[in-house]
């Protein structure tokens, strides 16, 4: 079972906007990403997901696809890609990339297609065009809004110049919502995965999986209250598990049909050799309802976003744990963990907000709540020692191994981010957590490239966090990365079972014990205090120190481990 890489992988998701720039044209590219790969290979990741780097009019940061079987020149060419790729395979990285399909880019020759050709026509039919209602169709299909704010339809003007129908799109004006009820287009992503697959790749994460398959009818939908910004069931905590048909589910997203699709995807993966995956994207709750994306004849992973979601406070963080390991096992599928990505507020910054803030509506100067820098920070690398212990596999953004927090200043027309324009700037979108990385505290752009250049600009302070400034400096957040990496690696963490300490039994005081997380996964024992005091270590509890996410007190004698912060020791 565990020979199965992707149960165990810890995988480092690249957003290649952003993470090495090879052209000095501010946007960072496959060659980037090449000349980079010695730095993963040092952290230690087994595997890397590239965001969608395909032909795209960038509206959505390239989760808007023209073409899905060549590169976006921004980024390079087929050529760039099949260089990295099998330079990342010489080094022993798996390559995961981006498949977008609930939607196309607008630019889509598809769905310009779509709009030159009459209603009812084959081209219209591989979209969701309706008629809108009204007297004279000038009001929308249905009562649906876009996750980015705004209504999910817009009205076309017909090739004749008149007002005409509606598409969907429950993203951007600029992501046309497929139709996946018309087999044309589960043809097509046949042909795109085999594509993919054929030049190399070791699997897909897959964008709004929850999302490719609509109600019947497109009935009309009001969300219980405010949901995440990538969709979801929201107001579904709290109901009993094990009564899945009974959730309600927006028409939109989790309906059962999405599952054949998936089922039949991973058939035709199961043709290729060497473990190829599929990874859900599926903003769901409660948890048994995303262990339905990973049975086992589905995909292999799920991401875990009920542990991202979680607030750094022991007993919710030993629930979602618990929760999510019995839930993907009870499916035969490991747990996945992950605490940033590119839609999340970095989590060096999530972690210590005081004030409610919902995903995807970013922060900015504006925000309520705005976290204290280092309280995020300490959290973080606590949150993170934590995560890297756990049994599964487990995602990492690119610049959290920096400690990189949220971007909480970028100036209003730097924003890029369609949430921003769509909700006139109530929401400040995901471009704090998108900022490129800066590699040299001394170069221009701190070595994201070559210039100057940066597609949104990066806060000065980062010279301090770049990489060579962290790289061999003990207690940095970089080498706390490499040193958590290699010794889940060498104790096979990911492949390990969980066995909770009781905090009070082991001798923690019992005023501070609700406060801490301990458990051991074979010889290693983990314990972190989300609580405000610190906390003794008891002796018994293993004399060596693996790791540490900040340094250690000591008082009459004893270790002491400090608020926020979270230890390895050797069990
Ligand atoms: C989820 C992606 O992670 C996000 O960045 C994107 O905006 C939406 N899906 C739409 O594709």
């Amino acid at each position: 079972m565990t020979s199965e890489w992707w149960r165990t992988a810890a995988i480092y998701q690249i957003y290649p906007r952003s993470f090495a720039d090879a052209n000095g044209d501010g946007m960072g590219d496959l060659a980037g990403i090449s000349s980079r790969l010695p730095a993963l290979a040092e952290l230690g990741i087994d595997a890397i997901w590239l965001s969608p780097f395909q032909t795209s009019p960038q509206r959505d940061g390239g989760y808007d696809v023209a073409d899905y079987c060549d590169v976006d020149p921004l980024f390079g060419t087929l050529a760039d890609f099949d260089a990295m790729l099998a330079e990342a395979h010489e080094r022993g990285i798996r390559v995961i990339i981006d498949l977008v399909p609930n939607h196309s880019s607008s630019d889509h020759p598809w769905f310009q297609a779509a709009l030159a050709a009459p209603k009812g026509s084959a081209e219209r039919g591989r979209y969701l065009f309706r008629d809108g209602t009204g007297e004279n169709g000038e009001l929308p299909p249905n009562n649906w809004e876009s996750v980015f704010g705004g209504r999910a339809w817009t009205r076309v003007t017909e090739p004749d110049g008149t007002p005409g129908q509606w598409y969907l799109h429950l993203f951007d004006s600029s992501q046309p919502d497929f139709d996946w009820s018309n087999e044309e287009v589960r043809e097509e992503f046949r042909r795109i995965l085999r594509f993919w697959l054929d030049r190399g790749v070791d699997g897909f994460r897959v964008d709004v999986a929850h999302g490719l398959v609509k109600a019947d009818g497109l009935p009309d939908y009001t969300p219980p209250a405010e949901g995440g910004s990538m969709g979801g069931a929201a107001g579904l905590e709290g109901l009993l598990e094990g009564a899945l048909d009974e959730l309600p589910s927006a028409p939109y997203w989790a309906q059962d049909g999405v599952h054949e699709i998936y089922r039949d995807w991973r058939s035709l993966l199961n043709e290729y050799e060497g473990d190829r995956i599929l990874a859900a994207e599926a903003w769901v709750d409660p948890l048994p309802r995303t262990a339905l994306w990973v049975r086992p004849d589905e995909m292999h992973q799920a991401f875990n976003f009920a542990y991202l979601e979680t607030p750094w406070k022991a007993d919710a963080l030993r629930k979602v744990i618990d929760d999510s390991l019995a839930t993907f096992a009870s499916v035969g599928a490991p747990s996945t963990w992950v605490l940033s990505n590119h839609d999340v507020v970095r989590h060096a910054s999530r972690l210590a907000l005081t004030a409610e803030n919902p995903q995807g509506h970013g922060i900015g100067p504006k925000s309520k709540g705005l976290p204290i820098a280092e309280l995020g920070l300490r959290r973080a690398r606590a949150a993170t020692a934590l995560m890297l212990a756990l049994p599964g596999s487990a995602y990492i953004y690119q610049g959290e191994e920096l400690g990189l927090p949220e971007v909480i200043g970028l100036p209003d027309d730097a924003r890029q981010d369609p949430t921003w324009f769509r909700t006139n700037g109530e929401r400040y979108g995901r471009d704090g957590c998108r900022v490129p990385l800066p590699w040299e505290g001394d170069a221009p752009s701190y070595g994201f490239g070559p210039s100057d250049a940066s597609w949104l600009p990066q806060p000065t302070e980062w010279a301090t966090l770049a990489r060579d400034r962290q790289s061999g400096v003990e207690g940095s957040t970089l080498e706390l990365y490499k040193s958590a990496l290699a010794l889940r690696k060498q104790h096979a963490l990911g492949a390990g079972t969980l066995e909770w300490l009781d905090a009070e039994a082991l001798g923690v005081d019992g005023s501070n014990a609700a406060d801490v997380v301990a458990f051991r996964n074979g010889a290693v024992t983990v314990i972190g205090n989300t609580g405000s005091e610190p906390v003794a270590l008891p002796e018994s509890l293993g004399a060596t120190v693996l790791l540490a996410s900040g340094p250690l007190g000591s008082a009459d004698g004893a270790r002491l481990l400090p608020a926020d912060t979270t230890v390895w020791l050797s069990a």
